[in-house]
């Protein structure tokens, strides 16, 4: 496994939509290595999630933790070909951060609980039902796959600091944690 470098904003991959993996190029040994390496990867980098066109991979999959919630280890997913299917319900603004855009917060409004559909790593089908944290962490990745930043999706800019002066000035200590994407 190795860390691939992860490419920030202004590289084309960001803002392109990315391409179906059909189920060869899913099972291929360079495809499950990429997929090794970009969760080594987003570990490395602290973050929560990490979608392909991060790395400049022009695919539609992204790997992400899975906060159970209990205060459990979080889980390693991959999401290949994904769709989301949000839930009713009113928008909710929360704080994220993004490897691609390195040391801003801003607050990004969300759904509240989505359904994912996709398939796993061996090309099984995913149908997972996600809410809070999890839903967010979710939208962020699958908006990678469409050519989306989260900075994008914020209705203020006036939320948006680095990290630093977010921390200092922003929130209070008791919520100093921003998925990072
Ligand atoms: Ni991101």
């Amino acid at each position: 496994m190795a860390i691939r470098p992860i490419v920030r904003l202004g590289h084309p991959t960001l803002r392109q939509t990315a391409k179906p993996v059909d189920s060869a190029r899913l099972a291929d040994p360079e495809t499950q290595t990429l997929i090794d390496d970009m969760i080594e990867t987003m570990l490395d980098a602290d973050g929560v999630g990490l979608a392909a066109p991060q790395i400049g991979a022009d695919l539609q999959l992204f790997v992400y933790l899975s906060f159970p919630g209990d205060g459990a280890e979080p889980i390693e997913k991959v999401l290949v070909n994904p769709t989301l299917v949000p839930e009713r319900g009113d928008l909710i603004e929360e704080w994220e951060g993004c490897l691609s855009i390195p040391d801003l917060r801003g607050l990004v409004p969300r759904h509240a609980a989505i359904r994912a559909h996709g398939l796993d790593r061996d090309g099984k089908t995913v149908d997972e039902r996600a809410e809070g944290i999890n839903a967010r962490i979710l939208q962020h990745e699958f908006d990678h796959l469409n050519g989306i930043v989260f900075l994008d999706r914020m209705r203020d800019m006036r939320s948006l600091a680095f990290s630093d002066e977010w921390a200092e000035f922003m929130v209070d200590e008791s919520e100093e944690e921003a998925p990072v994407g």
